[in-house]
């Protein structure tokens, strides 16, 4: 398997058995432990599926909020959470490139270099912050400040060129501004994303992937949403919701969950499903106002905002 591009020669590669979980002695001794409060997160998140394997993907998340990637460690706890070897959980992680074989610096930057991005000047972007980092694809800084990614289409493509810090968005970069925003990252500044939710660090943002909080409380929970952004179109929807009195339905639980709920509970989850009130959708134009065409799939409905820049 072939280097990607802006690799260092032998560094970072695609392949599975050349890019295995780090598991050399030195970083293991470095590593946090998964507490018991690890395993007991876990189990929360098992709680919330039908069907427990189905909590893997945030439970990597989970892991990764722990000790930084993926870690031998938090294989063993997901397999053994699950019922699963840990060939089969390691063949997920190793599937996704969110999930992460060696340590993950404080912050994850990833460059957009897929084709419009890559038109627009990607990855020059990508070539400038390599250089001033010292670092290539999939590779960490000395200091542990930064892991520098090449990423495929980050779904952004109006705001090409893109730029993601722990996956929150720098639209419409260049590579000056590219430059500027990673020296502020390595001088411990966050600065504030183009749109959404303030710069947290990986970790923290693990933590919001794997279904928790990574706010200490619900007040600044309320701030982290309330931030002031520059495009704050991204945030409508969770207005109007608010506005309107919405929120998401709850998730039915069958009797067989893994949670150990009784059937009765699990039948009051059925019931309080069927008596939500439908989610009110677009007027569709035929008299009902439906959601036979969700958000997302039509052109131009991804949920973003407008590309209007606020000065
Ligand atoms: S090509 Fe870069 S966000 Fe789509």
């Amino acid at each position: 398997m072939s280097a990607l591009p802006g690799s260092g020669p032998g560094t970072a590669v695609t392949g599975l058995d050349s890019s295995p979980v780090d598991a050399r002695p030195e970083t293991l001794a470095a590593l946090p432990p998964l507490t018991e409060q690890a395993r007991l997160e876990a189990r929360e998140i098992i709680a919330r599926y039908p069907q427990p394997r189905s909590a893997l993907l945030p439970m990597l998340h989970l892991v990764q909020s722990y000790q930084g990637y993926v870690t031998p460690e938090g294989v063993a706890l997901c397999a053994e959470e699950l019922g699963l070897t840990k060939a089969e959980v390691g063949a997920v992680a190793t599937f996704y490139t969110m999930y992460k074989r060696r340590p993950t610096g404080r912050h994850l930057v990833s460059v957009c270099t897929n084709t419009l991005c890559a038109v627009l000047g990607g990855q020059r972007i990508f070539d400038a912050v390599s250089a001033d980092l010292g670092v290539h694809h999939d590779e960490t800084t000395a200091d542990g400040s930064i892991t520098l990614e090449h990423a495929e289409c980050l779904a952004a493509c109006d705001y090409a060129p893109v730029v993601t810090v722990d996956y929150e968005f720098y639209d419409q970069q260049d590579v000056e501004s590219a430059r500027e925003l990673v020296a502020a990252l390595r001088r411990g500044e966050k600065p504030l994303p183009t749109r959404g939710a303030p710069l947290t660090d990986f970790r923290g943002v693990s933590r919001q992937l794997a279904g928790f909080s990574q706010h200490a409380d619900e007040g600044a929970a309320r701030a982290a949403v309330d931030a002031p952004g520059r495009l704050g179109p991204t945030l409508v929807g969770l207005r109007l919701a608010e506005q309107r009195g919405e929120t998401a339905p709850p998730m039915p639980r069958p009797a067989s969950s893994s949670s150990g709920a009784p059937a009765a509970e699990a039948a009051g989850f059925e019931q309080a499903q069927r008596d939500a009130p439908e989610p009110a959708g677009r007027d569709t134009g035929n008299g009902r106002a439906g959601t036979e065409t969700p958000a997302g799939t039509e052109p131009g409905t991804s949920g973003q905002g407008p590309a209007t820049r606020e000065a």
